[in-house]
C-alpha cells in the first residue's frame, strides 16, 4: 500500500452517516485477519468487534475488566479478551510481549478505548486522566505492537471524536497542573491528540506501514456518558426524558461503521493520516456544530502532530521509528 499526504476532502465512498459496521463489510472476506479492538467490548467497540467477528477476523479484546469483557463477547465466536489497563503502562507493555511472544501478526489495530469527562484522577506520574487513558496509553500500545503490525497491510485507527473542537494540545500544561481542572477540556485535548496520533504515526511509519486514519464515530448513547448526569444529557439535547436519542445521533452499529470502514477499505488507499466521519474522509469543520462535525484545523496540523509524538515519545520512553 502506498501513502501520501492527505487533504481533508470526502471521496465519496457510497456509504453514510447511516451505514452500520456490517453494511460497511458487506462481501469483506477477513478469514485469517487478526484484529485489536481495545475497550471492544462495550459501546462502538463491541459492535465493531462482532462485525469484524462475522466477517471471519479473529478479534483480540484487551480489557480492562476481563470478566465483564468476557460475558459481554460470550455469543460472539471468533473473540479472545486478554487484560489490560490503559493506565499503567506496566500493564500495556504486558499485553503488547503477550501478542509479540505468540508469534502473531496484527492486521487491524483499533484504538476504541476512551473515558469522558470524569472529575479530576491522576494516573502514573500523576498524569491527567483523559490524555493518558486515550492517548498515551494508546500510543505506547501502538508502538510496542508495531513489530507485529503487518507490513504493508496493517491499519490503525485511533477513535477520536468532534469532542476535539473544544480543545487543541495545551502545550503548556497539558495534564492541568497550572490551571484548574475542566473535564470537557480534558476529553476535547485528548481527542485530539488522538487525531494528531493518526497523522504522525502514517507518516513516521513510511512504505511498510501501518497506514493509520483518525475517525469521529458520530454521537450515540453508550456507558461512555455514565459521568454526564441524566439530566444534563437532556438538557444538552442528547436525549428526551424517555431516555430516546436525538434526532442525529447514530446506534451503536452505525457508530461502529466508520472505524471498521477505516481498517479495511480500498478506497483509503493513499490516503494516510486522514480525519473520517460518516465513513468517508471528513471535511474541513465548517461551523462549531459537533453533530455536523469534520475536522478543525488544529486536529491534522502536521506540524502539531510531529510535537505531540516527541512530547508522547518522551512520557512514555517510547518510539517505534526512531
Ligand atoms: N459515544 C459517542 O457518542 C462517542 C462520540 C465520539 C467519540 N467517541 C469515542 O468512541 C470510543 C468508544 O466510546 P464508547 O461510546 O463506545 O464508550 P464505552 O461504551 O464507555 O466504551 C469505552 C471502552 O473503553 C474502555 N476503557 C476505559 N478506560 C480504560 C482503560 N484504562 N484501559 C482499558 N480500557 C479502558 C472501557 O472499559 P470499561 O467498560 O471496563 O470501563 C470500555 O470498554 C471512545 O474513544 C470515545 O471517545 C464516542
Amino acid at each position: 500500500m502506498t501513502k501520501s499526504t492527505t487533504a481533508q476532502r470526502p471521496l465519496g465512498s457510497g456509504h453514510d452517516a447511516r451505514s452500520t459496521a456490517d453494511d460497511v463489510l458487506r462481501g469483506v472476506d477477513l478469514t485469517g485477519r487478526t484484529a485489536v479492538i481495545t475497550g471492544g467490548y462495550s459501546g462502538l467497540g463491541l459492535e465493531a468487534t462482532r462485525a469484524l467477528a462475522r466477517a471471519g477476523a479473529h478479534v483480540i479484546v484487551p480489557a480492562r475488566r476481563p470478566r465483564q469483557a468476557a460475558a459481554a463477547l460470550s455469543d460472539t465466536p471468533g473473540t479472545e479478551v486478554v487484560a489490560l489497563d490503559l493506565a499503567d503502562l506496566d500493564s500495556v507493555r504486558a499485553f503488547a510481549d503477550g501478542v509479540l511472544a505468540s508469534g502473531r501478526t496484527v492486521d487491524v489495530l483499533i484504538t476504541n478505548a476512551g473515558i469522558m469527562a470524569c472529575p479530576e484522577t491522576r494516573v502514573g506520574p500523576g498524569w491527567e486522566a483523559h490524555f493518558a487513558v486515550n492517548h498515551l496509553g494508546h500510543f505506547a500500545l501502538v508502538n510496542r505492537l508495531v513489530p507485529a503490525l503487518t507490513p504493508g497491510r496493517a491499519r490503525v485507527v485511533p477513535v477520536a471524536s468532534s469532542g476535539h473542537f473544544l480543545s487543541d494540545i495545551r502545550w503548556d500544561d497539558p495534564h492541568f497542573r497550572d490551571s484548574p481542572y475542566d473535564p470537557w477540556l480534558a476529553y476535547a485535548q485528548s481527542k485530539t491528540a488522538n487525531a494528531l496520533f493518526a497523522r504522525h504515526l502514517d507518516t513516521v511509519a513510511g512504505d511498510r506501514g501501518p497506514r493509520a486514519f483518525a475517525v469521529h464515530p458520530g454521537s450515540i448513547l453508550t456507558p461512555l456518558q455514565r459521568h454526564v448526569p441524566r439530566e444534563e444529557q437532556i438538557a444538552q439535547g442528547w436525549m428526551d426524558r424517555d431516555g430516546r436519542p436525538a434526532d442525529g445521533f447514530k446506534s451503536p452499529a452505525q457508530g461502529a461503521a466508520t472505524a471498521v470502514w477505516a481498517a479495511t477499505s480500498p478506497l483509503l488507499e493513499g490516503h494516510g493520516g486522514a480525519y473520517c466521519q460518516d465513513c468517508d474522509i471528513a471535511g474541513p469543520a465548517t461551523s462549531d456544530d459537533m453533530l455536523i462535525g469534520g475536522v478543525k484545523p488544529w486536529a491534522v496540523d502536521p506540524a502539531a502532530a510531529a510535537r505531540l509524538w516527541e512530547l508522547s515519545a518522551e512520557l512514555t520512553g517510547l518510539d517505534a521509528f526512531a
